[in-house]
């Protein structure tokens, strides 16, 4: 599995030579939009953890241009389907079974809706459990004590958690989170791309090391592999 960061909460996945994009938000992100093209992007399924534009800005346009099918909430699977978009929708516990591997659509604490005032349904993370390697996608949420339920189904290989604080969880809680999921591997994203957001690097990682957890940071388009 090779994960691809692109700001924000913006990730490319390759499993099982699939190619999932995650809440892609790159035309509208200072910390992107002139190193990415978002139409250079494959995609065969787009997953949106909830409809806030940092989150679904280029989904639509990426859909139509690679033919991806996009998995998300009811609500934001219908408001994608009404626009000719190929979807599948799901909610909150649900899990399925793609050529990928499975997908379980899980809690999270925040809001969600689109930037024209539709509803987005209720936010959400993903488990992905592919090629023996299983991670978490936060999205946007606060500290939950439902993060210690995907520990008791699932062992992480990764949790990847927003960091940033002021909208999401910020560095001590997503300690936190990271002992209630029982990983001690994180990828940090959702900071520095706006004023409210910006942290500083090395005390992150301090703290995530004075924990016993590693934390990355990846630069736009660095990879890790798993
Ligand atoms: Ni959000
Ligand atoms: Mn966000």
């Amino acid at each position: 599995m090779k994960i691809t960061f692109f700001g924000q909460n913006t990730l490319a996945i390759e499993v099982s030579e699939k190619h999932i994009l995650v809440d892609p938000f790159i035309t509208g992100n200072p910390l992107s939009k002139d190193k990415v093209n978002p139409l250079d992007l494959k995609a065969d399924y787009i997953l949106l953890t909830h409809a806030h534009f940092d989150h679904v800005q280029d989904a639509e346009m990426i859909a139509k241009n690679t033919g991806a099918v996009i998995v998300s909430n009811y609500e934001i699977a219908m408001y994608y389907q009404a626009k000719g978009i190929t979807v599948h929708p799901m909610n909150h516990g649900g899990t399925w079974q793609f050529d990928f591997g499975k997908v379980k659509y899980v809690n999270a604490v925040h809001t969600s809706s689109f930037e024209d005032g539709t509803y987005g349904g209720q936010p959400g993370g993903f488990v992905i459990e592919g090629e023996h390697k299983n991670i978490y996608i936060a999205g946007d949420t606060a500290l939950t004590m439902d993060m210690k339920l995907i520990a008791m189904q699932t062992k992480l290989d990764l949790a990847i958690l927003p960091i940033g604080d002021n909208f999401t969880m910020g560095i001590d809680d997503a300690v936190i989170a990271a002992d209630f999921l029982q990983c001690d591997k994180i990828l940090g994203v959702h900071y520095d791309t706006f004023g409210f957001i910006e942290i500083n690097h090395d005390e992150a990682k301090r703290k995530f090391f004075d924990a016993g957890k590693d934390l990355m940071l990846l630069e736009v388009s660095e990879s890790i592999e798993l």
